[in-house]
C-alpha cells in the first residue's frame, strides 16, 4: 500500500507530537510504501519569518531521523523541493469549484482567528490535493482537523479523472483517532498554544522543570490517590511497561506516595525512553551534510515517481 504523510514544522517537538504524530508515523514505514515530508510551503502560509521556517525545517528534519526515520525504508523530502507538485497544484487549481474551498472549516478558522484571508491560504487544500496525488497515494494518515482537506482532494481528483479520463487514484483518509490525546502540564491536551508542552529534546533542566510543573490534586502524602484521574500517571503510561503500570497504580491507590515521587519516576522513564534518540540527534546537529544527503535522495525518490506522474497529467491536458 502506498502510504504518504506530511508534516508541517512548526517548532519544538512535545511529548504530543512525538506520541500523536511522529511514532504513528514512523510505524507506518514498517509495512507500507511510505512517503513523508515536510510541508514548508504550507507553513509559508501562516509563517513569514526566514530563519524560524529555515531553522524548523531542520529542527523537524533531525526529530524524525533522531526519532528512527529510516531514509532507506521511507522517502523523506522537503515539499520545496520537489517543485512539481507545484506545477500540479496549478493543474488542479483550474478544475476546483471556489465553493468547494469556500466550505473549508480550517480557511474559516484561521481567518477568524485574524490570520490574513491570502489567496495562499484558501488554495491550501489544492497544495495539499496536489502533494498527494503527485505520488498517487492510496492511504493518508491524518488528524481529525484534517479530514475535510481528504475530502477535498478526493473531489479534486474525481473531477480530474472524469474531465481528462483516469489518471488520480482517490486516497483513503486514514483518521488516527485511537492515539489518545496526550495531556499538558496543566491537563488540557498538550499544545505549544496553550503554553503546557514537555520537550522532547530539551535540557534535562528543561525536562524537569515540565515534569514538576505538573498539576496534581492537593491530597496529602497518606492519602490514597486515584491514578485514572492524576495527569503524572496518564503521562507515566506512554512510557511504561504493563507491570510498571500496575505496580505504579497500586501504590497510588494505597496512599503514602506523594505526586513529588510519582513524577521523580515519570522523568526517570522518560529521560531513558528518550535518551537514544537525544544522542542520535546530537550526532546529527554535528553531521548536517548527512542530513542534507537524505533530504536531496528523498527528493529524487519522490521525483521518480511524481515525474510518470507528471507527464500522464500533462499529456492528458494538453500541455506538452
Ligand atoms: P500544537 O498543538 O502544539 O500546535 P501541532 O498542531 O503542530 O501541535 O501538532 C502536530 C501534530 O501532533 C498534530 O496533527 C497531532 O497529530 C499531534 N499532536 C499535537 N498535540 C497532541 C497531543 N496533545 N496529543 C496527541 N497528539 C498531538
Ligand atoms: N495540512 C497538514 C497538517 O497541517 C499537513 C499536510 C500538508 C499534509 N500536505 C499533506 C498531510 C498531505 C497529509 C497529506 O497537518
Amino acid at each position: 500500500m502506498r502510504v504518504l504523510t506530511g508534516v508541517q514544522p512548526t517548532g519544538k517537538l512535545h511529548w504530543g507530537n512525538y506520541f500523536g504524530a511522529l511514532r504513528p508515523a514512523l510505524d507506518l514505514q514498517e509495512q507500507h510504501e511510505t512517503f513523508l515530508f515536510i510541508a514548508n510551503y504550507h507553513s509559508l502560509t501562516s509563517l513569514h519569518d526566514p530563519e524560524t521556517l529555515k531553522r524548523n525545517t531542520l529542527d523537524i528534519a533531525l526529530d524524525y531521523l533522531a526519532c528512527g526515520l529510516d531514509p532507506e525504508k521511507s522517502v523523506f523530502y522537503r515539499q520545496s523541493d520537489v517543485p512539481q507538485v507545484t506545477e500540479l497544484t496549478w493543474l488542479l487549481s483550474v478544475l476546483t469549484p471556489m465553493g468547494l474551498l469556500e466550505r473549508a472549516t480550517s480557511y474559516k478558522d484561521k481567518v477568524a482567528k485574524g490570520m490574513d484571508a491570502t489567496h495562499g491560504l484558501f488554495s491550501y487544500p489544492v497544495l495539499m490535493a496536489a502533494d498527494i496525488l503527485a505520488v498517487n497515494a492510496e492511504l493518508v494518515p491524518v488528524g481529525k482537523d484534517q479530514k475535510q482537506h481528504l475530502e477535498i482532494t478526493r473531489d479534486i481528483a474525481g473531477k480530474f479523472n472524469l474531465a481528462f479520463g483516469e489518471t488520480f487514484t482517490i486516497p483513503d483518509p486514514m483518521i488516527q483517532e485511537h492515539g489518545a490525546v496526550v495531556p499538558g502540564t496543566d491537563g488540557q491536551k498538550m499544545s505549544k498554544s496553550y503554553n503546557n508542552t514537555i520537550p522532547v529534546f530539551g535540557s534535562a533542566k528543561q525536562l524537569k522543570q515540565a515534569v514538576m510543573s505538573i498539576v496534581t490534586d492537593s491530597k496529602e502524602l497518606d492519602d490514597p490517590k486515584d491514578p485514572d484521574t492524576c495527569n503524572v500517571f496518564a503521562l507515566y503510561k506512554l512510557f511504561a511497561s504493563h507491570e510498571q503500570q500496575e505496580d505504579l497504580a497500586g501504590r497510588y491507590r494505597a496512599g503514602g506516595l506523594g505526586y513529588g515521587h510519582a513524577k521523580k519516576e515519570l522523568l526517570e522513564l522518560a529521560t531513558d525512553y528518550f535518551a537514544p534518540m537525544k544522542t542520535k540527534r546530537e550526532e546529527l546537529e554535528n553531521n548536517l551534510d548527512y542530513v542534507d544527503e537524505v533530504m536531496a535522495k528523498g527528493s529524487e525518490k519522490a521525483a521518480e515517481v511524481i515525474n510518470p506522474v507528471m507527464v500522464s497529467v500533462r499529456k492528458a491536458m494538453g500541455i506538452n
